[in-house]
């Protein structure tokens, strides 16, 4: 079957009167199956793990399901190596206390100008106690790391490095199997953010031989939560902080106090959405085993070329408009190293000037830094207001990127 835009749109309410939603990157809008899946949780479950009775036996099945579900996301080897929690920034913070039983002063952590704070401020916590934070810087220009540094910045006391997978400001994909490859051989734990990458491109943490990666499922159509894959020997070896009370095996005892079965009832839900998109528009993936992994796989597969050929769009539009400044990679030869996430400015206007231009028009965009704090900082976006992002989803059609860029035209006095 076509990518069809509407029979996607139609599955998601909150688009039905038509507002044009560009802020996946904050968070994506859900389908009704998820919606379903949340509420079916309340009728039929709505209890605590572990007890001797139907509704507790059933929010067992409810997180069984969830780790099932992540695992094959992200090609766990089992439900055992996926930690649930709040949100990505209280997964890392929590993680990040936890290394750092192990970790001695003079010990180095590596993290990078590009991410998202929640993966700089965990690790920069630590030098409290004497560890040593080493920096992989960006280039100004394409926004991408610097990776021919890399090889200086792992030193014989690095312990960890932190990396996204892709930039929540510039969209740029970051090369994780040479940045994660140098590490392994180095003998360097490593941990990936994947909160914008998963939304966009298939993830298997076996082929990428990460320690750990985070994601957030409320960014790929699930419900505000956060989630943790740890691999199983890691999650062994730590001692994480927790009440005595509460499980000894992983991956319970990261998970601290009661979860929220209802989210997790939805990110299930989410992803068994993805596979049925997956299954629909089907080929490309036949070699891999059958099963919701290969449903996965060619669901984001045809999300991302929907996506790209989007992108292209918005941003050949863009660079026509007088007084734009892009961010990130432009060069059309180069946009599979990028998200469909477009950060701007426009000269003459404040981005939360933009911004609300645009939200009056029903498109939504954010402004600011969308806390690439340290990112937007280097760039000299910091106390200028940041910039504009409009990021696209798989539920984002042609028409509504022409509308967006006719808005944008009519604001730069086109
Ligand atoms: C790249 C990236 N990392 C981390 C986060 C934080 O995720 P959470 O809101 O789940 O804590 C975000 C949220 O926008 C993000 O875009």
């Amino acid at each position: 079957m076509k990518y069809s835009v509407e029979r996607i749109r139609g599955q998601f309410p909150a688009l039905a009167a038509g507002a044009v939603f560009f802020d996946g990157p904050g968070g994506t809008q859900v389908p009704q199956a998820v919606m379903d899946a949340v509420s079916a949780y309340y009728r039929e479950a709505n209890a605590n793990e572990h007890g001797r009775f139907a509704f507790s036996r059933r929010s067992d099945e409810v997180v069984a399901a969830g780790r099932a579900a992540m695992a094959d996301l992200l090609n766990a080897r089992s439900g055992d190596e996926i930690v649930f929690g709040a949100n990505m920034t209280t997964l890392t913070l929590h993680l990040a206390r936890i290394i750092g039983r192990k970790l001695q002063a003079g010990d180095e952590i590596i993290v990078t100008r590009l991410d998202h704070d929640a993966n700089i401020a965990p690790w920069l916590h630590l030098q409290e106690q004497g560890v040593m934070i080493r920096w992989l810087e960006f280039d100004p220009v394409d926004c991408t790391l610097k990776l021919e540094s890399l090889g200086r910045t792992i030193t014989d006391r690095t312990r960890l490095l932190a990396v996204g997978g892709a930039s929540n400001a510039f969209g740029t994909v970051n090369d994780l199997p040479r940045i994660l490859a140098a590490a392994r051989t180095a003998g360097v734990l490593t941990f990936v953010d994947a909160v914008h990458y998963a939304p966009h491109r298939p993830i298997d943490v076996q082929l990428l031989n990460c320690d750990f990666l985070a994601c957030s499922p409320y960014k790929f159509y699930g419900p505000h939560s956060g989630v943790l894959y740890g691999r199983r020997e890691v999650l062994e070896q730590l001692d994480p902080f927790k009440v005595r009370p509460a499980a000894d095996s992983a991956p319970d005892r990261f998970e601290t106090g009661t979860k929220s079965h209802e989210a997790i009832a939805g990110v299930a839900a989410a992803i068994d959405f993805l596979a049925a998109l997956g299954q629909e528009l089907g080929s490309g993936c036949e070699s891999y085993p059958a099963g919701r992994r290969r449903l996965l796989k060619q669901a984001l597969a045809a999300v991302s070329d929907h996506e790209s050929s989007l992108f292209a769009r918005l941003l050949a539009g863009l660079k026509e408009i007088p007084g734009v400044r892009i961010y990130g990679i432009t060069d059309p030869g180069r946009l599979h190293e990028r998200t469909p996430t477009a950060c701007f400015t426009l000269a003459g206007r404040t981005p939360a000037e933009v911004a609300s231009r645009l939200g009056d028009e029903g498109i939504h965009v954010w402004d600011g830094d969308y806390y690439a704090w340290e990112a937007m900082r280097y760039l000299g976006l910091g106390d200028r207001g940041g910039a504009v992002r409009a990021g696209l989803s798989l539920y984002n059609s042609a028409g509504e990127v022409d509308h967006f860029l006719n808005v944008l035209r009519r604001l730069a006095g086109v």
